[in-house]
């Protein structure tokens, strides 16, 4: 199934300190404005956040570029890819 080509939100990730239990839309198309979260602006990119709840109170790296191997969790992706400007 294609899809819109998901944008890169940033170029490093965000530091958020999770709560446990607490559920979490991690924008995966790049085209929140609320980054790095989901604000509905996939809607008809054929993309989805990735929706997830925090095992514990935890202080994460959440990616913001969007080409994590290991989404929503910076995997250092956005050092290799081409920066703009
Ligand atoms: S706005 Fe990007 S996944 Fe929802």
């Amino acid at each position: 199934m294609s899809h819109s080509p998901v944008h890169r939100a940033g170029n490093a990730p965000v530091t958020i300190k999770l709560k446990q239990g607490e559920v979490y839309a991690w924008c995966a198309c790049g085209r929140s404005s609320n980054q790095p979260f989901c604000d509905g602006s996939h809607v008809g990119t054929g993309l989805d956040p990735l929706v997830f709840e925090a095992e514990s109170d935890d202080e994460v790296q959440l990616c913001t570029c969007k080409f994590t191997a290991t989404p929503p969790i910076c995997d250092g992706s956005h050092c290799d890819i081409e920066q703009d400007g």
